[in-house]
């Protein structure tokens, strides 16, 4: 920079000091001339005047008139004198201080005689320059003499050297404030925001500074980079985020799971081989709303599960198209990409008659396995009708599954779910070349209970079609493998999790079921929860201190009565607490078209009624039912502005909510009360535990956590977050997949799997 200043200075003083010389030297010359010509003008007038004069005194030979003129007009200013000399050259009459100088017979006066012309000349002497008028007289013609006027002309010299003087301290000034400025302007407008730039690399290369702090953008000169700088700093941002993942990946080793890892897992371990998932619930439905179009993500934890999975690597999720507007949205093989924002997998919907809806999904799925599997008191209802058209829809699936995988050799199939216990097997007749697991997202019951089943032994063939069977916990897979022992002809080995039955060898294991655990949104885009928490109780038209929230299926199984009333008695145990504490129930509707549903929807609504009316206010109330459908992002902002999340199951497969919970609180505040009863409270060991039917216990629990100190909030919440984190979806895809991946297969012969392939597609 200091070089760049000195050349910068250096070649304005050059530019400069030129520029003023020349121009300097002009007006020198101009003055010059300008001084001349009028000195030349006023002693040709002069010497005319004397002429006139001088002539008669001449003509007399009056010597001293002539000497008297001389000596009158030798007074005047500048003129250094007057003479007046004959042809000859000889002094007729001359000023005094003129005799020594007209000695040295100048050659002008000279020529004066000798050309008979005026002359006009300039002569330098010991005493400075003079300037020399000879005019030549004449009588009758004749020339008789002639008037040398002499002028002191050192006075031009002076004007000449003032003028140069001035140009010499102009440029001096000139020169001097040139550096002055340049030096400010190289400081302020260069060198600083310079400076600041790479200050801000400076700290940006060691991690100190966000790469959206650029401080260069207040400079007009470097502006132009600010965007550049900003990206580049973003991508170094980006660059080093992956690094430190990267790291902290090695470092965990095995203990970390990303999308990307699991990507590049699930393709190492297909191959060539392509990911198909079928489950009964799409994971986006299209349904009109007025004149338009909307997609909706419906409630449900297999779809928060399984899509971030789908996402990471690709693959076909078979599912029933039951939106409003599904069918104007697929191609003509039902097929669609999705996300709809940013196509990732496709997604290929399967068509229901209502007939087929009514006995496969509301009745034998969901009156009669949801409550066999689920100890909730519900009693399980099964109708013949109901099996067939589970059997008839498991045919319908299957067939589809079948298309899609056409030409796929060694397809691997994740079925989801207990929609389709038949499903595994009708797959592997027909492609024995596929890798089937079946996960069952819900409890498996005693083997005494699921006795009650009339098709039990139906139901248990199908799953032991699969290659491996999995479930959330140990107590539901040896559930299993206990109804499995008392209902079949097989035999079980129990220290490789496998059931060998016919030839055909399945591996049953448990593998928890996880949510993706998003990075903590920029710090910039993150409302503090308080902020957020005011706003939501603003926009439901509460004013309250702490918050609560809930969020289901309203399902018999999730214990919202029991909640509800848990809360009512807090509220009757700790009076402090009325007017200060909400709690937020969001309730999806669900399976409304099931009596035992649609009934249980209304007396949740009506105990919300009760509780309110006995103790709200003008301003507040202790419950607020949400009973509609929320977005993930509307659920997300009541997990994060919650001071506690209730999750009260009588029984649960495993329960997303209470993990989707902890993933959300990135400030590591807020408690997760949680049911004995739900799979997730054998991981998530630093919740509030409690037994939903014991209402005096939830209530007390709901007080601990409001009042519990903050460092033990944040102290479980960590460990909660560290489970969730390490034990996340992305886990759980790799091992399952892994797992199914390393299952031998009973086919070996390739071209019989080919055949068959070839052979299951043309039906
Ligand atoms: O809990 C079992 C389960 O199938 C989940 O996977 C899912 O969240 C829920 O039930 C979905 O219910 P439905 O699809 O019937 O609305």
């Amino acid at each position: 920079m200091r070089l760049l200043s000195v050349r910068l200075i250096f070649s304005l003083i050059l530019a400069i000091t030129l520029v003023s010389l020349l121009f300097s030297y002009n007006q020198v010359l101009e003055e010059k001339r300008s001084l001349r010509t009028d000195l030349e003008h006023r002693a040709a007038v002069l010497a005319e005047s004397l002429a006139g004069n001088v002539g008669p005194h001449l003509e007399n030979g009056s010597i001293k008139k002539l000497q008297g003129i001389v000596e009158q007009f030798s007074n005047r200013e500048r003129l250094a004198g007057v003479a007046i000399l004959d042809t000859k050259l000889e002094p007729v009459a001359q000023s005094v201080g003129l005799a020594q100088w007209m000695q040295s017979q100048p050659s002008a006066v000279a020529q004066g005689i000798a050309q008979n012309q005026i002359q006009s000349v300039f002569v330098r002497t010991t005493n400075g320059r003079l300037h020399v008028y000879v005019l030549p007289l004449h009588r009758d013609g004749e020339l008789v003499g002639e008037l040398v006027i002499v002028h002191d002309a050192s006075y031009i010299d002076a004007q000449i050297a003032h003028v140069w003087r001035d140009t010499f301290l102009r440029v001096l000034v000139q020169v001097f404030l040139i550096v002055l400025i340049t030096v400010l302007i190289v400081r302020w407008s260069i060198a600083g925001p310079i400076a600041r730039a790479a200050q801000w690399m400076r700290a940006l290369r060691a991690g100190k500074v966000a790469p959206s702090s650029v401080a260069i953008s207040e400079s007009d000169l470097l502006r132009p980079l600010t965007r550049e700088m900003t990206s580049i700093a973003e991508s170094l941002a980006a660059a080093r985020l992956a690094a430190e993942r990267e790291a902290k990946l090695r470092e965990a080793s095995e203990s970390s799971w990303t999308a990307e890892r699991l990507s590049v897992h699930v393709r190492s371990k297909l191959g060539h081989s392509q990911l198909f998932v079928v489950s009964n619930r799409e994971p986006f439905s299209h349904v009109h709303q007025g004149k338009s179009v909307q997609v909706i993500v419906p409630a449900s934890g297999l779809v928060t599960a399984l899509e971030p999975v789908l996402c990471a690597c690709d693959g076909t999720w078979i599912a029933h198209g039951n939106g409003d507007a599904d069918r104007e949205t697929v191609d003509s093989h039902d097929r669609l990409r999705v996300p709809p924002e940013e196509p990732k997998y496709t997604l290929r919907r399967v068509w229901l008659t209502k007939e087929e809806e009514e006995g496969y999904y509301y009745g034998f799925s969901n009156e009669g396995i949801w409550p066999l599997c689920h100890i909730a008191h519900t009693r399980p209802i099964f109708r013949d009708a109901d099996f067939e058209h589970y059997r008839q829809a498991n045919q319908k699936f299957a067939k589809a599954v079948l298309e899609e995988m056409a030409n796929t050799e060694r397809p691997v199939l994740l079925v989801q779910d207990y929609h389709f216990a038949l499903l595994p097997r009708l797959i592997k007749k027909q492609r024995p070349d596929a890798r089937v697991a079946i996960f069952w997202h819900i409890p498996w019951p005693s083997s005494e209970s699921f006795e009650i089943c009339p098709w039990q032994r139906e139901l248990l063939d199908g799953l032991l079609g699969a290659d491996l069977v999995g479930f959330h916990i140990q107590s539901h897979y040896t559930n299993f493998l206990q109804t499995v022992d008392r209902t079949l002809e097989c035999r079980i080995d129990w220290e490789h999790f496998t059931v060998n039955r016919e030839g055909h060898s399945t591996l049953v294991k448990p593998f928890p079921i996880s949510v993706e655990f998003p990075d903590p949104p920029s710090a910039t885009t993150d409302n503090s929860p308080y902020e957020d928490r005011v706003t939501l109780l603003r926009e439901l038209g509460v004013e309250a201190l702490f918050l609560g929230v809930g969020v289901d299926r309203v399902d018999y199984t999730k214990g919202i009565l029991e909640r509800l009333l848990a809360i009512e008695r807090m509220l009757e145990k700790n009076p402090t607490y009325q007017g200060k504490f909400t709690f937020v129930q969001i309730g999806s509707p669900s399976r409304t078209h099931i009596k035992r549903y649609h009934d249980l929807l209304a007396a949740v609504e009506a105990e919300a009624e009760r509780i309110n009316w006995r103790f709200q206010t003008a301003k507040w109330k202790p419950i607020v039912f949400l009973k509609r459908h929320c977005s993930h992002n509307e659920i997300s902002r009541y997990y994060r502005a919650a001071d506690l999340c209730l999750v009260t199951s009588l029984h649960d497969g495993m329960n997303l909510v209470a993990k989707e919970f902890i993933a959300a609180r990135h400030d590591e505040q807020g408690v997760l009360i949680l049911s004995r009863f739900t799979g997730a409270a054998r991981e998530l060991r630093d919740a509030l535990m409690v037994n939903p039917y014991d209402i005096e216990h939830t209530a007390d629990a709901i007080r601990v956590a409001l009042e519990m100190h903050s460092d033990e909030r944040t102290a479980r919440m960590q460990r909660l977050r560290k489970q969730v984190k390490e034990q996340n979806i992305y886990r759980w895809a790799g091992s399952l997949i892994g797992e199914l991946c390393g299952v031998r297969l009973d086919v070996s012969d390739r071209t019989q799997i080919t055949d068959r392939a070839t052979a299951s597609a043309a039906r």
